[in-house]
């Protein structure tokens, strides 16, 4: 399985859809081909379109506020004594996390397709936050649907959609986390895609959502390559990003600017939710060995039993708590251009105590698990290695959480 140079990577896939012969596709109902052929005419008119592209940067620059910061964790570095280790403050973009880029990107969409209502999934909350966000600035009426689990354990994000004027619909059915909510946002789509347009939260789904999705998130990696020629005149040789990996936006985002690069200058690794240490549940389907299965419009690894039923996930982080992860890091797994491992939950913990002592940093469970990756490997490393940690998102959606087990710990 071999990566093609020059060609971004959301357009790295056949004619079917899926990347690598076999990642992705379109599994979708007879109802949806129109809709969803209308929607690629209609991304691939405005992804080459001056005015679109000029108004998509002018809400990027002032309203999420690109670019975030880079900044070297100096006392976390010292601490650990290898390695330089830099983050990507991400969770400074408008509402706290990378989930504004697509939620953004989607809305200025809807509104060309001329449509009145947008519907998202959530499981972090930040999704659904985000798209409350875009959707009240742009106008447009909101439904999100979220798995009841997650709406008990991410409060925070729930009351600032509520604020946004959004309707939350609280999804019962399964594990009642994200995996139900996708499926109940696509079921709600498949009745009313004439009027809504739909926002999938992440790069999964039916090859058009990855597409749309991965073109919003690469910003960040934009930024910082031209953050990294600022800081150090051009681009250093020994380069880790680390991402947490659920579905997979926020490290397509981080590394799409980086793929043509080789491994030895700028390796990509990605964290997986690995659970809790004494549970053999997990949401790692890349790292923990998954089968290839169709989730949700698209083939992927996926955590499932071998009749092909989707296993029930466990993590301490909503955002990661996913049994099906992105085509596109399965492909990047495949071509091996990326390494995937996986924190567990307790590690992710660790992780976040230690860098809120050294740092002015909060970052949300989701990235502490990269975060927990680059605090194994950065003592082994040298003075001149450079890790950057994609901080995603702020830790105020998990302050119960948070409150809850570091008490017990
Ligand atoms: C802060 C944060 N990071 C990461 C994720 C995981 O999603 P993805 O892998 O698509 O970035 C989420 C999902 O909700 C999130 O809120």
């Amino acid at each position: 399985m071999k990566i093609k140079k020059k060609i971004p990577l959301i357009d790295q896939h056949d004619k079917n859809g899926f990347w690598g012969g076999k990642f992705g596709g379109n599994y979708i109902p007879e109802t949806l081909k129109k809709p969803i052929e209308d929607l690629e005419i209609l991304f691939g008119k405005l992804r080459r379109d001056r005015k679109f592209i000029i108004d998509r940067d002018k809400y990027f620059k002032n309203w999420v506020g690109s670019p975030t910061r880079f900044i070297k964790l100096e006392n976390l570095t010292k601490n650990l004594g290898g390695a330089q280790i830099w983050a990507k403050v991400v969770s400074d973009a408008n509402g706290g996390a990378h989930k504004i880029y697509n939620a953004t990107v989607h809305c200025l969409i809807a509104k060309k397709a001329g449509k009145k209502f947008i519907v998202g999934d959530t499981g972090a909350g930040y999704a659904g936050k985000m798209l409350s966000m875009a959707a009240k600035k742009f106008g447009l009426r909101c439904k999100i649907f979220m798995g009841a689990k997650d709406i008990k354990r991410q409060k925070p994000n729930c009351d600032a959609m509520k604020k946004n004027g959004a309707e939350i619909v609280p999804v019962y059915s399964g594990s009642q986390t994200l995996v139900d909510a996708v499926s109940e946002c696509m079921r709600y789509w498949v009745s009313n895609c004439d009027t809504t347009h739909m926002c999938v939260g992440s790069t999964v789904g039916p090859n058009i959502f990855v597409k749309i999705c991965g073109w919003s998130t690469a910003q960040i990696s934009k930024e910082l390559k031209l953050q990294l020629k600022e800081k150090f005149k051009k681009i250093p040789k020994k380069i880790k990003l680390i991402n947490c990996v659920g579905g997979g936006s926020s490290a397509y985002g981080f590394w799409s600017e980086f793929i043509d690069y080789k491994k030895s200058q700028i390796e990509l690794i990605g964290v997986e939710a690995g659970g809790p240490k004494k549970s053999k549940l997990h949401a790692a389907p890349l790292s923990k060995g998954a089968s290839l299965g169709i989730l949700h419009g698209a083939a992927s690894y996926v955590c499932q039993t071998k009749e092909g039923q989707i296993n029930e996930t466990e993590s301490i982080s909503a955002g990661l708590d996913y049994p099906g992860v992105s085509p596109m890091h399965c492909f990047l797994k495949d071509s091996k251009r990326a390494r995937y491992t996986f924190a567990s939950d307790e590690e992710a913990l660790s992780a976040y105590q230690l860098v809120t002592k050294y740092e002015k940093l909060n970052p949300s469970l989701e990235p502490c698990h990269a975060f927990a990756e680059a605090i194994k490997i950065a003592p082994r490393l040298s003075k001149n290695s450079i890790i950057i940690v994609n901080s995603c998102g702020d830790a105020k959606k998990d302050r119960d959480i948070l409150k809850n087990r570091l008490k017990k710990t």
